[in-house]
């Protein structure tokens, strides 16, 4: 069987269907719903929203169809494939580096979304006992606060999530996950959709569009110019393996660059969707854009709490954003645990409950920074804004760009031309986004960041 014939040691996407489903179950997550509208917030709005979408169309679709593509040829763990593809291209060993930098970025950033995803499963049930219902800004705002100063449960929530992530990993990847992400994903749109028809009832929704629309550069710092970068290939998943691993799933004949788009503009959509739901509650009830990663635990609640049925859709709205993450973070462990099975040959089982439990015990980092290491800093941040910084806005884009140089540089152009079976404009227009445009718009946001042309 000739090499890049070979399918994965953990079976293949039952279609390509399939595959858009796991891959934008990867995508829509934590990072549409909760980080997109409070970072939004936190840089000023339109500016950083502009920058975003840019980086997603002009550096993440690309790096995105790169990615796949390294995953569908090396057909193994992200280290593997990389190392794989290197020996195959005639290049340094060292490429496999990649691989290990996308295997920790996956462990970091799991760390951190679980005890997220735990706060989303708390609000599950706060929602549900009818707390929110007539609530005004101050109870929603002391209910988070509280929520957040105890430890011991945010670590009950963080376990749980834990929990239900490591049980779908040890079923394997053609498991409950694909079914279950088919319907997910187009009821979490319907409810964003009745949550923007809410939005728009209320006085504050031209504020809120233009907040999100109308860009105004002297709002957007260098650093945020770097955060919205950041947050297009964490909203993708790409630059840290998760992609490439599903794509050493994926069936030769199905189209890379297709695929790419459609999960590209679901994910957008969804993050846009939650933008344009929640900024005009901010507005309304003179609430802070800026205030960081509890907008959405105080905003939603508040228009839940205000709306018809409210304890329904916020019940069921909490349900699907549990679900989502769920998807997502499954992703971002599925690397390293297909590492541990090819190279340790453990089994899928001990491989997730070992790697389940280090994220855990590394995730009690993140439950003590909001509350008893709130004052434990370095340059300002606190262990889980650390985490946040070094791996959306550090490590996936270089693990992201790199991805995009070794499609467009190393690797022989026949094998690339062949994965991606574009017509030739398509394929030239691709290729030079991989080759020039991507590492040198990274280099330029990494320098400006740094303070170099300022
Ligand atoms: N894309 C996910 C989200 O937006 O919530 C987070 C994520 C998953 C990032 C998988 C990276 C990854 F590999």
């Amino acid at each position: 069987m000739a090499d890049n014939d070979r399918t994965s040691l953990h079976g293949l996407w039952t279609s390509r269907w399939a595959f858009i489903m796991a891959a934008t179950g990867s995508a829509v997550g934590l990072g549409n719903i909760w980080k997109f509208p409070y970072i939004t917030g936190e840089n000023g709005g339109g500016a950083f929203v502009l920058i975003y979408l840019l980086c997603i169309f002009l550096m993440g679709v690309p790096i995105m169809m790169a990615e796949v593509m390294l995953g569908r040829r090396g057909r193994r763990n992200p280290v593997d494939s990389m190392r794989h593809l290197a020996e195959e291209t005639g290049h340094s060993q060292l490429w496999r580096f990649l691989g290990w930098m996308g295997v920790t970025a996956g462990f970091f950033i799991l760390s951190y979304y679980s005890v997220i995803a735990g706060w989303a499963i708390s609000y599950v049930f706060t929602t549900g006992s009818g707390t929110f219902s007539g609530a005004d800004a101050a109870l929603v705002e002391q209910h988070f606060d509280t929520l957040t100063q105890s430890p011991l449960t945010l670590i009950l929530w963080h376990s749980l999530f834990m929990l239900i992530t490591m049980i779908v990993v040890a079923h394997g990847i053609e498991g409950g996950i694909e079914k279950a992400v088919r319907f997910l994903i187009p009821a979490l749109f319907v409810l964003l959709i009745v949550m923007v028809l809410y939005a728009m009832t209320t006085s504050g929704f031209a504020e809120g569009l233009r907040f999100m629309f109308s860009p105004d550069f002297s709002k957007i710092s260098t650093e945020g110019v770097l955060k919205a970068m950041g947050q297009a290939f964490f909203t993708l998943s790409i630059g840290m393996g998760a992609i490439m691993v599903y794509g050493a799933y994926l069936p030769k004949e199905t189209s890379i660059a297709q695929t790419s788009f459609i999960i590209a503009f679901a994910d957008t959509s969804v993050a846009v969707l939650a933008g344009v739901a929640i900024f005009p509650i901010v507005f309304s009830n003179g609430l802070e854009a800026g205030s960081g990663p509890g907008l959405i635990f105080v905003t939603l609640p508040l228009a839940f709490g205000n709306m018809a049925f409210g304890t329904f859709f916020g019940t069921l709205f909490f349900i699907l954003l549990v679900f989502a993450a769920w998807s997502s973070s499954i992703s971002l462990i599925e690397p390293a645990v297909a590492w541990l099975i090819e190279n340790k040959g453990v089994s899928r089982i001990k491989a997730s409950i070992a790697l389940g439990l280090l994220t855990w015990v590394f995730g009690l980092g993140t439950v003590f920074s909001f509350n008893e290491w709130s004052d434990v800093t370095v340059f300002d941040k606190t262990f889980f804004d650390v985490l946040d910084y070094l791996t959306s806005n550090i490590m996936l884009p270089l693990g992201g760009v790199l991805m995009a140089i070794f499609a467009g540089w190393l690797m022989k152009r026949e094998a690339s031309q062949d994965e991606l079976a574009l017509g030739r404009g398509a394929y030239l227009t691709w290729r030079f986004l991989v080759r020039f445009v991507t590492p040198v718009a990274v280099t330029l946001v990494f320098l400006n960041a740094i303070g170099v042309f300022s």
